[in-house]
């Protein structure tokens, strides 16, 4: 049926209604649990239906041959580690994938041998079940605001938060060029060049848009893809432009613990100068696809 079929449809029935009964089916219609739950699962559909099309342009490890300090850094893991981006493959399409003998959970410690261990999988990007808890339940209403996804990647950030959320804007900027196309495209084909835009740019060029950011976003950007030096003058950058009163970072995994991996401790105790952490409610999400030990990865901070 298409819109102007079921605009019909839906006249007809409220014609048939008995009079008295059409305001509370009007109210029911503005308001019930059941057409939440429908438009939800509409968006996730519409995002299900991305990830489908960005699974055609990438290998299985979604990651460009480009990307080789990433490449280097995962197989460096002490753990035998994989890259399975979690926007991409949800825990039921790798199930599939590992019945199909395309993906495998397991490594073997004696080749040969059923002695195995479990592969610890590593994702680029935010499941679909994060980008709702991010956007529904961390983040308060975004109407009017500016949102800034440092290291936009496959635009899932974006995607989500078009779909979930009513930011005027919501930008990404991203180092690869690669994925700059890709989201570029993803974009137009969705039609949501109205409040999105992709910039290619390496972070630190972009002062302006991170001092006038209300909602900073910050999914484990730089750890696998730049030097720690680089990283260091990177958080620099972004400690001395984002200083908005009021602003929202969020961060995965925490802030401290990414500055003191970075050897940054100095930096990770003088963070209170600049930002408070806000408390989350992790219980406010629970549904049967959510990782919980994902979700207390993300930390959000105001700017003081
Ligand atoms: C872990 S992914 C984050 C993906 C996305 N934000 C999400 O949450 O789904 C990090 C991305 O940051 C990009 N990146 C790393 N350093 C950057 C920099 N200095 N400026 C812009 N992008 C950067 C990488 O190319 C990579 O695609």
């Amino acid at each position: 049926m298409d819109f102007s079929e079921a605009r019909k449809t839906i006249l007809n029935v409220l014609a048939r209604t008995d009079l008295h009964h059409v305001p509370k089916l009007i109210n029911w219609i503005k308001n019930s649990d059941d057409i939440d739950n429908f438009m939800v699962d509409n968006k996730k559909t519409i995002l299900r239906s991305i990830a489908d099309n960005i699974r055609d342009y990438l290998p299985l490890e979604a990651m460009f041959p480009s990307e080789t300090m990433a490449i280097q850094k995962t197989q460096q893991n002490p753990k035998p580690t994989l890259h399975v981006d979690a926007f991409l493959y949800e825990e039921e399409t790798v199930d599939s994938l590992c019945d199909e003998g395309k993906m495998s959970r397991n490594f073997c410690l004696n080749c040969g041998s059923h002695r195995t261990a479990l592969i610890e999988f590593i994702s680029h990007s935010f499941s679909i079940s994060e980008l709702q808890f991010l956007f529904h339940h961390v983040l308060p209403d975004l109407m009017g605001k500016l949102v800034v996804d440092v290291g936009s990647r496959l635009g899932a950030v974006l995607y989500g938060g078009y779909l979930y959320s009513a930011a005027a804007q919501l930008v990404g900027v991203e180092i690869s060029k690669e994925f700059v196309k890709l989201q570029t495209m993803i974009v137009e084909k969705y039609g949501f060049n109205d409040r999105v835009q992709v910039i290619h740019a390496d972070i630190c060029s972009q002062n302006v848009l991170v001092q006038n950011a209300d909602v900073l976003i910050m999914n484990n950007v730089f750890e696998y893809f730049m030097e720690p030096k680089d990283q260091v003058r990177a958080w620099e950058f972004i400690s001395q432009s984002f200083r908005k009163k009021g602003a929202l970072l969020v961060t995965v995994p925490s802030i401290q613990e990414a500055l003191v991996s970075l050897q940054e401790t100095n930096r990770a105790s003088a963070i209170d100068d600049w930002l408070e952490e806000v408390p989350i409610d992790y219980s406010a999400y629970v549904q049967s696809d959510t990782d919980l030990d994902s979700l207390k990865q993300i930390h959000l901070y105001r700017v003081v």
